[in-house]
C-alpha cells in the first residue's frame, strides 16, 4: 500500500528497512534471551536520526513528518521491537511532548541530546496503584515555593535504567484530582531519585523496564512542563501520539511474523506439497495479511491526521486497538504455521509472539483503547 506515500516516506522507510536488516536482525536472538541493552544498536540510531525523527531541526531533530515516524517504526519492529520501543518512547513521549509544551530553555537544554541519541528520555505515569487508573497519582510534588519536593513510586518504565532525562508525572493538589498533576523534567543522578531492579520479562526482553523511587526529590519549578495542574492533559496529549508508536510497532511485528511465515510456507513440505498449497495454511496466511492491511490502514489514517494537525485520540486508539489484535493472532498463528521450528528461537517467530503481548498493555491496555473509542464516538 504505497499509493500515498511520498518519495520522500518511501526513502525513510527504505533506509530504516535496510537498517534493521543489517544492524539489529545480527544478535536480535541474543539481546533477547541475555536481556543484553542495545546500547551500539540505539546509538547508530541516534546518529542516523531515528531517535528524534519529528523533533524541528533548529533542536536537533530530522524535521519528519507523523508518516515517515510510523514507517521507520514499522520497519525496526520487524526485526527488534525492544529497539523499537526505546525508539518509540524517547521519539513520541519525551521528545514530542517536550518540544510542543515544553519552554524554551527546556527544549534548548534537552531537545538536542534527546534528537540525537546522545541523551535518552523517559516518561514516568504508571504507578503501583496507577496503571490504567492514570489520574490516581500517588506520586506527590509538593509546592514549596520555588521549588517541588516529589515523593513516591513509579513503575514498569520504560527505559528506566539508562535514560537521562525522565519526565514524571505527580501530583500537587489532590483535592483537584486530574486537574492538580504537574509534569515534571527530573534529571538522572538528581539526589533523592533511585532506580530499582530491572524487571523480568515475558517480551521485549532487551528493552529495560524499572521501578523508580523518589525520596524528597528538590525540583525546581523551571522543571515544570507548562502551567501549574497541566500534568495530565499533559501525558493524555502526548501519549495520543505514543499509542500511534506503539500501533506502527504491533503493525511491524505483525508484518515481520507474517513475512517468515508465508516464506516458510512455500519451502517446508508435508505430504508431499509444500505448506502452503494446504488450505488450512493459505486460510491462515490470507487472514493475517487482511489483519494486517486493516492495521495498516488505520495507523496511516492517524499519522495522516496528526499530520494536518487533526485531533487524533480516537484514530490512535482504533489504531493501536486493532493493530496489537493483530499482532498477537498473527504472531500466535506465525507460530503455528512454523509447528515445532515456530517454538525454538532460531525461527524469530517466538520472541515476536512474546514480545507482540505487550503491545495490548502498555500506553493504555486493549479495555483503556476501548473506553477511550467508545468516548470519542459518544457513547
Ligand atoms: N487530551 C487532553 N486532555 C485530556 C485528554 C486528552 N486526550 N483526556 C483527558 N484529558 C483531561 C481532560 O481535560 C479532563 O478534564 P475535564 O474534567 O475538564 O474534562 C481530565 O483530563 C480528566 O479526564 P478523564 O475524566 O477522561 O480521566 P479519567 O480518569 O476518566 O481517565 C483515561 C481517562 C483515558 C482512562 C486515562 O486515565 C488513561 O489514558 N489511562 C491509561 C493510562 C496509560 O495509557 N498508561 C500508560 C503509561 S505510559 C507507558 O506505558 C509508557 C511506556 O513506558 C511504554
Amino acid at each position: 500500500m504505497e499509493f500515498f506515500l511520498t518519495p520522500e516516506q518511501l526513502m525513510i522507510r527504505d533506509s530504516a528497512r535496510e537498517y534493521a536488516q543489517q544492524h539489529l536482525l545480527p544478535g536480535v536472538i541474543e539481546r533477547d534471551l541475555n536481556g543484553t541493552w542495545p546500547q551500539e544498536q540505539i546509538e547508530q540510531m541516534g546518529q542516523l536520526g531515528f531517535m528524534g525523527m519529528m523533533v524541528d531541526p533548529q533542536w536537533g531533530g530530522s524535521g519528519l513528518d507523523t508518516m515517515s515516524y510510523v514507517l521507520a517504526m514499522e520497519e525496526i519492529s520487524k526485526i527488534d521491537a525492544s529497539a523499537s520501543v526505546i525508539m518509540s518512547v524517547n521519539n513520541s513521549l519525551v521528545c514530542w511532548g517536550l518540544e510542543k509544551f515544553g519552554s524554551a530553555a527546556q527544549k534548548e537544554k534537552y531537545l538536542p541530546g534527546l534528537a540525537s541519541g546522545q541523551l535518552l528520555g523517559a516518561f514516568c505515569l504508571s504507578e503501583p496503584e496507577a496503571g490504567s487508573d492514570a489520574s490516581s497519582q500517588k506520586t506527590k510534588a509538593e509546592d514549596q515555593g520555588d521549588h517541588y519536593l516529589v515523593n513516591g513510586t513509579k513503575n514498569w518504565i520504560t527505559n528506566g535504567g539508562h535514560a537521562d532525562v525522565y519526565l514524571v508525572m505527580a501530583q500537587t493538589d489532590a483535592r483537584l484530582k486530574s486537574k492538580g498533576i504537574n509534569a515534571l523534567i527530573i534529571e538522572k543522578g538528581t539526589p533523592g531519585f533511585e532506580v530499582g531492579p530491572k524487571e523480568q520479562k515475558m517480551g521485549i526482553r532487551s528493552s529495560d523496564t524499572h521501578t523508580l523511587q523518589f525520596t524528597d526529590v528538590v525540583v525546581s519549578k523551571s522543571h515544570r512542563i507548562g502551567e501549574e495542574g497541566f500534568g495530565f492533559s499533559f501525558a493524555m496529549k502526548t501519549l495520543a501520539g505514543g499509542r500511534l508508536g506503539i500501533a506502527a510497532q504491533a503493525l511491524g511485528l505483525a508484518q515481520g511474523a507474517y513475512e517468515r511465515s508465508v516464506a516458510y510456507a512455500k519451502q517446508r513440505k508435508t505430504f508431499g506439497q509444500l505448506i502452503g498449497s494446504h488450505q488450512a495454511i493459505a486460510f491462515k496466511l490470507a487472514k493475517m495479511a487482511t489483519d494486517i492491511e486493516a492495521a495498516r490502514l488505520l495507523v496511516y489514517k492517524a499519522a495522516q491526521l496528526k499530520d494536518q494537525g487533526a485531533p487524533i485520540d480516537l484514530a490512535s486508539a482504533m489504531a493501536k486497538y486493532w493493530a496489537s489484535k493483530a499482532a498477537m493472532e498473527v504472531t500466535t498463528e506465525a507460530v503455528q504455521i512454523h509447528g515445532g521450528n515456530g517454538y525454538v528461537v532460531e525461527y524469530h517467530v517466538e520472541r515476536m509472539m512474546r514480545d507482540a503481548k505487550i503491545t495490548q498493555i502498555y500506553e493504555g491496555t486493549t479495555e483503556i483503547q476501548q473506553m477511550i473509542i467508545a468516548r470519542g464516538l459518544g457513547i
